[in-house]
């Protein structure tokens, strides 16, 4: 069977960590494994528009800032397409009819659009096409036949949508879509980065971000400012783990290289853990440990950034072939879904004879 790969981010903003340990990391990865048929990775703009409807200029300025993104972290325009969604007018087809096999109870039931509802605040105004975004999403899934979708947990719900989507039309319609599976990150640290603050979850509404575009100063001043423990008041004190957000980026991003390196005093993080917890650790030392390690991490994302930066008409090339390409794959899925549907008349005259059969 073919390969597929198929991921996407709404582009409402510039990417930060969070989604570089969630699911860009994930991403390069199968790109230097380099084991599969056709790679896409697409800028989910419609989707954005569902719960953005009145502020079309936020998601047309954070195209190309979510391409730069892309390309800045090492995702390779020769290896994979990246495209835009809306570009796509398949997708909306396709939408339409899986719409046809899906219940409102079911999408009521969805966590993920559940937990959105919530946080947007939406109480009696849910947007419809915001309640039935995980049936969009499920056609930016099979338009490609992807098999592989690389993601952060929370798209779970979205996977399983898709899955279920992708059942009932091979069982009524024939066997045309295909049957997708996640990749989720490695560690549970990399499954869900909390914000700076220590807040769950890293959001540029709660100003806790450290992006994949901040200079060194900021770095700095973030992490010098990161939420640790707050009963570790002097450096003798026992310190705790459990919460503190220092060591749960140090799971997400520390190597047993990076103490070789930089802290050459433990061999590994658990050892570091352990003489924390013990006390004689001040969050001084920490945060400096890892800064070194978010420094040397973000500091090839910003020289390719700023290479791209100077080379915006490239980016805009990049994104247009891609998108080329991937508007002649979804074609011929869609041509596959209504074929299956019986929704084909003018290609030949069948119909006519069906008619005469039938009378
Ligand atoms: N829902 C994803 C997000 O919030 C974006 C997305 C849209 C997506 N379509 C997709 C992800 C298809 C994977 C596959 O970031």
């Amino acid at each position: 069977m073919k390969k597929i790969i198929l991921t996407g981010d709404r582009p409402t903003g510039k990417l930060h960590i969070g989604h570089y340990v969630g699911s860009l990391k994930s991403r390069l990865m199968l790109q230097e494994q380099g084991d599969y048929d056709d790679f896409f990775i697409m800028i989910a703009d419609a989707q954005a528009l569902t719960d953005n409807a009145d502020n079309p200029q936020k998601i047309r300025s954070n195209i190309l800032n979510v391409a730069l993104d892309y390309l800045a972290v090492g995702i390779d325009p020769n290896k994979v397409h990246i495209f835009i969604q809306s570009e796509i007018s398949e997708l909306t087809e396709l939408s339409f009819y899986y719409a046809n096999l899906v219940t409102v109870s079911r999408l009521q039931r969805n966590p993920t659009v559940k937990t959105e509802i919530k946080t947007r605040d939406f109480k009696e105004s849910i947007p419809v096409g915001f309640f039935t975004y995980p049936i969009s999403q499920a056609s930016d899934i099979t338009a490609f036949k992807a098999n592989i979708v690389p993601v952060g947990d929370d798209q779970l719900p979205m996977i399983e949508q898709t899955r279920e989507i992708v059942k009932t039309f091979n069982r009524i319609y024939g066997d045309v879509l295909v049957l997708p599976k996640e990749v989720l990150p490695e560690n549970e640290a990399c499954l869900r980065l909390p914000g700076i603050d220590g807040n769950a979850k890293m959001s540029k509404s709660l100003n806790n971000c450290i992006y994949l575009n901040d200079s060194y100063e900021q770095l700095k001043s973030k992490v010098m400012s990161m939420y640790t423990d707050p009963l570790h008041l002097k450096v003798e004190d026992k310190g705790h783990i459990e919460g503190n957000t220092v060591f749960t980026y140090l799971d997400a991003f520390s190597t047993p290289d990076d103490f070789k390196k930089y802290y050459p005093e433990f061999a590994n993080l658990d050892e570091l853990k352990k003489a924390y917890q013990q006390g004689g650790i001040g969050d001084v030392k920490i945060k400096k440990f890892l800064l070194q390690i978010l420094d040397n991490l973000l500091k090839p994302i910003r020289e390719r950034r700023s290479y791209y930066e100077k080379h915006i008409d490239e980016v805009y090339n990049i994104l247009k072939e891609g998108t080329m390409y991937a508007h002649s794959i979804a074609k011929i899925t869609l041509k596959e879904v209504k074929d299956a549907m019986k929704l084909n008349y003018f290609e030949d005259e069948k119909l006519i004879n069906e008619y005469i059969d039938e009378h």
